[in-house]
C-alpha cells in the first residue's frame, strides 16, 4: 500500500527569533519532506509537513507585557517573522499555524477529557512559589536564589549554572522573584495531574519506547534508565495546570486553572495538521484514529525527547488516539566547536544571515553534508563551510554545467546529441541506495556518494577536454557528444541534490527546459534533440568576508565598543533621518521608558566625552549607564538629579564597562543651540516609574 505521511517539526516558542540553531531541525525536517514529496505516487501517496508556533505559557506573557503589548498581539508579530524566515530557507510548510487557535483548542479539551474519564486525571493541592508583587504563581525559571549546594548567587530555581546541581526551587537560599525581586511565598494551589505513575501509563511506555523504529537506540536506552525495570514506578504524575494569570487555554470545568504550554504544545501538531485537513480536504482522522495504517514522524531536539517520548505517546494513546509511528531527535547545534553565543557574534538569527546575503541553500548544503540518523551535536565550523560549499557545490558540480552548457548554445543550436552513455551507468543505478540514504536520514553518507559522481563526471569532462575539442576540425560529433554526456550527468546529479537545494534544482530545470524533476526520473535520460536554454550562473561562490561581516553583525547587542558618543551619534542621525516614517503605538511602547534618579555620577579615566552614572530605577541594584554629556554637565553636579532612562536597552560592553541603558537628552542637531539638555520628571515622580 502506498505510504501517507504526516512530518513535524518542533514548534518555535513565539517570543524568540528563529537562528542556526533551530534551522538545524528544519532544514533536516524539510530534507526530508521533500525526499518523500519526490517519490512517486505509488509508494508515497501523500507526505504532509505541519509546524506552528508555540504561543502559550508564562515567558510569553510576561514577555508581552514587558513589551506593552498583547500576548496576541505579540504572538502575532512572531508569526509574520517565522514565517518570513522559515520561506527565507526555503522550509516548505503544508501548514504553519499556531497553538493558540481554535483546533488545538478543541483536541486539548478532548484529549483531556478522554483521560479524565479514563481516570488519568487527578486534582491535588501543591505548595508553589508566589510572587506577591506581580500577583503570580511562579515557574521554576523565573525564581532565583542562592544555590543551596555551593552557595553561587542568582542561580534558577532548577539547577546551578556554577556546581551544575540539581533541585528544586524549594531548596535555593533566599529565593527571589526574577520577574518583581520580591520574595516569594509559599502558596497553595489545586493542580491537575495526569498520572503517569498508574501501571496503564508505565506498562504501556515499557512496551512503546522499545517498539522497532519508535526511537533511535540511544533515545530508546534513555527511555529504559527513565522507565526503570518491570514493576519499578519510576515515573511521577505530571502537572499540567496552571494559575491564573496565565496565557493558555483555560481548563474546562476549572476556572481559573490553565492548561500547562506543555500540554498544549505537541497537540499543536494535531492542531496544525487538522487546519490543514480542513482547507485541503484531507481526512483527519484516516491519520488520527487509534488503527490507523499511516505513519507519524516527529523530528525534533534531543533535550525534549522526554516531553516526545512520554508524555506525546501515553496521551495519544489513552486518548484513542494514534501514537507515533518514529520521533527522530538530532543533537545541538555548535559554532567552531562551541556553543553559539552572543559576544563571539555567532548567535546568528536567520534573518541576520538572510540579510547578509547569503544564500540559504549553501547552509542547507552545509548542514545535510553534516546530518546523520544520530543525536550527535552537529558544528558549523565557518572556515569549513566556506571551503565546503566552494569546493562541493561551485568547484565540482556547478562547474559541470558551466563547461559544457556554452557549447551546446553556440555550435549546435542548444540541442543535445544523444546523453545517455555507458560510464553514467553506477550514477543511475546508485539511485535505490540514496534513497535509502535519504530516508534513513543519513544525509551526509547521501551527499558523498552524489559528490563521488560529480568527481566521475569531472574526470569525464577532463579527459574528453571539450574546450580543446571545440578548437580542432571534425571532432564536432565528439564535441556534442561529450557535452551533451556531462549535461546528462549534471541533471542525475541535480535530481539527488533537490531535496537539499530546491532552488538551485528549480533554476536548472529551467535551464534544462524540464519538468520538475521526480526521483525516478532518473531512468529517463534526456532525449536527443532536447534543447536547453542558454546557460546562466547557478551559483556564487562564498566570499569569506561575508561570513565574517555576519558574525559581526551579530555581535552587536554585546559590541565592544568605542566611547559613546560615537554611537550616540550615529543613533541621532539614524534617528533624525527616520522621523518623517510614522510609528504606530506597538513600536512606541517597545521602548521601555523609566525614572531614573541619578544616584552616583563620575568621570570616566581615558574617556573625552563620557560620565558615569550610577541610575536607581527602581530595581534590586542599581544601573551602571554611560552616558555622553561630559560637554555639559560636570559629575558632581548631577548627583541627586531624577531624569529619564532607556530602561530596556541591550546592555552593551564598553571600554569602561558594561552600560545598562541610555539617559534621555536634548540637542539641536542643526547646531543653531549649542549644549545638551537633560531630561528631568516634574517633582513627584520616582525611580522606576514608567514613562509613556
Ligand atoms: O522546546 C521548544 O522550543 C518547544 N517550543 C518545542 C515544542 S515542540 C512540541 F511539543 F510542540
Ligand atoms: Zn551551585
Amino acid at each position: 500500500m502506498p505510504r501517507k505521511i504526516l512530518v513535524t517539526s518542533a514548534l518555535p516558542y513565539a517570543n524568540g527569533a528563529i537562528h542556526l540553531g533551530h534551522l538545524v531541525e528544519y532544514i533536516q525536517t524539510d530534507i526530508w519532506v521533500r525526499f518523500q514529496k519526490m517519490q512517486p505516487k505509488d509508494k508515497v501517496a501523500e507526505c504532509w509537513y505541519v509546524c506552528a508556533d508555540d504561543t502559550h505559557g508564562t515567558p510569553i506573557m510576561l514577555r508581552a507585557e514587558k513589551d506593552g503589548v498583547t500576548p496576541e498581539a505579540l504572538i502575532e508579530r512572531a508569526h509574520g517573522e517565522h514565517v518570513r524566515d522559515f520561506a527565507g530557507f526555503h522550509i516548505a510548510f503544508d501548514n504553519f499555524h499556531s497553538t493558540h487557535s481554535p483546533e488545538t483548542r478543541e483536541y486539548c479539551e478532548i484529549i483531556y477529557e478522554r483521560l479524565r474519564r479514563a481516570g488519568l486525571i487527578e486534582k491535588r493541592a501543591i505548595e508553589q512559589y508566589y510572587d506577591p508583587v506581580k500577583q503570580l504563581f511562579l515557574p521554576d525559571r523565573f525564581i532565583k536564589g542562592e544555590c543551596p549546594k555551593c552557595g553561587a548567587p542568582d542561580q534558577y530555581g532548577d539547577n546551578c549554572e556554577v556546581c551544575g546541581a540539581a533541585y528544586t526551587p524549594n531548596e535555593l537560599k533566599n529565593p527571589y522573584s526574577a520577574v518583581s525581586g520580591a520574595k516569594p511565598e509559599l502558596k497553595d494551589s489545586e493542580h491537575y495531574f495526569f498520572r503517569l505513575s498508574d501501571e496503564r501509563c508505565q506498562g504501556f511506555l515499557r512496551r512503546w519506547t522499545r517498539e522497532a523504529g519508535r526511537l533511535q537506540p540511544e533515545a530508546a536506552n534513555k527511555m529504559q534508565e527513565w522507565l526503570g525495570a518491570e514493576g519499578e514506578n519510576r515515573l511521577t504524575d505530571w502537572d499540567i495546570s496552571r494559575d491564573a494569570p496565565y496565557f493558555g487555554f483555560e481548563i474546562p470545568g476549572a476556572p481559573g486553572k490553565y492548561f500547562y504550554v506543555w500540554l498544549d504544545a505537541p497537540i499543536g501538531y494535531m492542531g496544525s495538521f487538522k487546519n490543514l485537513c480542513h482547507r485541503r480536504g484531507i481526512d483527519f482522522d484516516e491519520y488520527f484514529r487509534a488503527d490507523t495504517q499511516t505513519e507519524m514522524y516527529h523530528f525534533i531536539g534531543k533535550d525534549i525527547l522526554y516531553f516526545h517520548a512520554l508524555f506525546w505517546p501515553a496521551k495519544l494513546e489513552h486518548a484513542g488516539f494514534r501514537t507515533p509511528s518514529g520521533i527522530f531527535a538530532h543533537g545541538f547545534l555548535t559554532v567552531d566547536g562551541v556553543k553559539m553565543s552572543k559576544s563571539r557574534g555567532t548567535f546568528i538569527t536567520a534573518e541576520s544571515y538572510l540579510k547578509t546575503g547569503l544564500d540559504p541553500e549553501w547552509l542547507r548544503y552545509y548542514y545535510a553534508a553534516k546530518l546523520n540518523a544520530t543525536m550527535e551535536d552537529i558544528d558549523l565550523n565557518l572556515e569549513d563551510f566556506v571551503a565546503r560549499v566552494n569546493s562541493d557545490l561551485v568547484g565540482k558540480y556547478v562547474n559541470i554545467a558551466s563547461r559544457c552548457a556554452g557549447f551546446i548554445g553556440k555550435k549546435f543550436g542548444g540541442k543535445l546529441a544523444a546523453t545517455g552513455a555507458e560510464w553514467q551507468k553506477p550514477v543511475r543505478s546508485a539511485s535505490a541506495r540514496i534513497a535509502e540514504a535519504y530516508e534513513q536520514r543519513e544525509f551526509g553518507r547521501a551527499l558523498r556518494e552524489i559528490m563521488a559522481f560529480a568527481d566521475m563526471a569531472n574526470v569525464f569532462v577532463n579527459d574528453r577536454k571539450p574546450w580543446e575539442l571545440a578548437q580542432r576540425a571534425g571532432q564536432e560529433a565528439e564535441l556534442h557528444a561529450v557535452c551533451s554526456q556531462a549535461i546528462e550527468a549534471f541533471r542525475l546529479l541535480t535530481l539527488y541534490l533537490k531535496p537539499v537545494l530546491p532552488r538551485l534544482a528549480q533554476a536548472v530545470e529551467a535551464f534544462l527546459g524540464i519538468a520538475p524533476l521526480a526521483w525516478d526520473d532518473v531512468a529517463a535520460p534526456l532525449p536527443e534533440g532536447h534543447a536547453i536554454e542558454a546557460y546562466r550562473h547557478l551559483m556564487t561562490r562564498i566570499d569569506p568576508r561575508q561570513v565574517a561581516a555576519l558574525v559581526e553583525a551579530n555581535k552587536e547587542s554585546l559590541a565592544p565598543a568605542a566611547e559613546a558618543p560615537a554611537k550616540d551619534e550615529r543613533t541621532e542621525e539614524k534617528a533624525v533621518a527616520e522621523t518623517t516614517a510614522p510609528i504606530g503605538i506597538d513600536d512606541f511602547m517597545k521602548v521601555e521608558l523609566k525614572v531614573a534618579r541619578i544616584v552616583d555620577a563620575g568621570q570616566v579615566e581615558g574617556a573625552e566625552k563620557l560620565v558615569r552614572l550610577s541610575l536607581d530605577v527602581g530595581e534590586e541594584k542599581p544601573r551602571q549607564v554611560f552616558a555622553g554629556i561630559k560637554s555639559a554637565y560636570d559629575p558632581a553636579q548631577l548627583i541627586g538629579r531624577m531624569t529619564v532612562v532607556v530602561a530596556n536597552l541591550a546592555p552593551r560592553k564598553m571600554r569602561f564597562g558594561v552600560s545598562e541603558g541610555m539617559i534621555l537628552a536634548a540637542s539641536d542637531s542643526k547646531g543653531k543651540t549649542p549644549g545638551i539638555f537633560l531630561l528631568a520628571p516634574d517633582a513627584g515622580a520616582s525611580p522606576g516609574m514608567r514613562v509613556k
